[in-house]
């Protein structure tokens, strides 16, 4: 119950609404990005979603289209999440970064640092029971862990009240064989994970 601004009895802070973060993102001037973009690529999906599902950063489609995952590799997230039995619209999709790094570069500690208070607002608002961390950077911001995705992915994790768990990113994994048949493995593993209620 609230008793004051925000505060709920326990004292807890109340998660601020999914489309108050958005109006605030599309604003956002809090670092250099803000110049070179088309769109803030908040987030996609189902706010109520058991899964939430966290990219690096957006690409030229997403940024062109203001939607996470909607290019190449977005097509491979989407086969990914049909062998965990889920449809894109089961689960909310984001990214550590809401704009895009010029050429695709990876992101600097000040972006991530400036950006991930949205994050964080959009985890306290969706609640979902599994993280699942696409690549190095998302599972080092998750995590607060310097240990590589190679070791971490198809391992269950915990951060905070969150399962969570690791896998490669699927651009990593469109060409490489190898980390594609993990990838397809560790989705398959999540499904299962959901399927048991786990
Ligand atoms: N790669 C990401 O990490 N996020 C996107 O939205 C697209 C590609």
């Amino acid at each position: 119950m609230e008793t004051q601004a925000g505060k709920t009895q326990a004292g807890k802070t109340q998660p601020i609404p999914l489309d108050e973060l958005a109006r605030d993102a599309a604003a956002c001037r809090r670092c250099p990005l803000c110049e070179g973009r088309t769109h803030v690529v908040f987030g996609v999906g189902n706010p109520q979603a058991r899964v939430l599902i966290v990219g690096e950063a957006p690409g030229k489609n997403e940024d062109l289209q203001g939607e996470p995952f909607v290019g190449a590799a977005g097509q491979y997230l989407n086969e990914l999440l049909a062998a965990a039995g889920l449809m894109r619209q089961d689960v909310y999709i984001a990214n550590v970064l809401k704009c895009r790094p010029p050429g695709n570069r990876d992101p600097l500690p000040e972006e991530i640092e400036a950006c991930t208070p949205y994050l964080r607002g959009q985890t306290r608002a969706i609640n979902p029971e599994f993280i699942v961390t696409l690549g190095n950077f998302s599972t080092k911001f998750i995590l607060k862990t310097e240990v590589g995705i190679t070791r971490l992915h198809g391992t269950l994790q915990q951060a905070g009240r969150f399962k969570v768990f690791p896998v490669f990113h699927p651009a990593a994994a469109i060409y490489d064989r190898t980390k594609r048949e993990l990838l397809e493995q560790d989705f398959r593993t999540l499904g299962t994970m959901l399927g048991e209620g786990l």
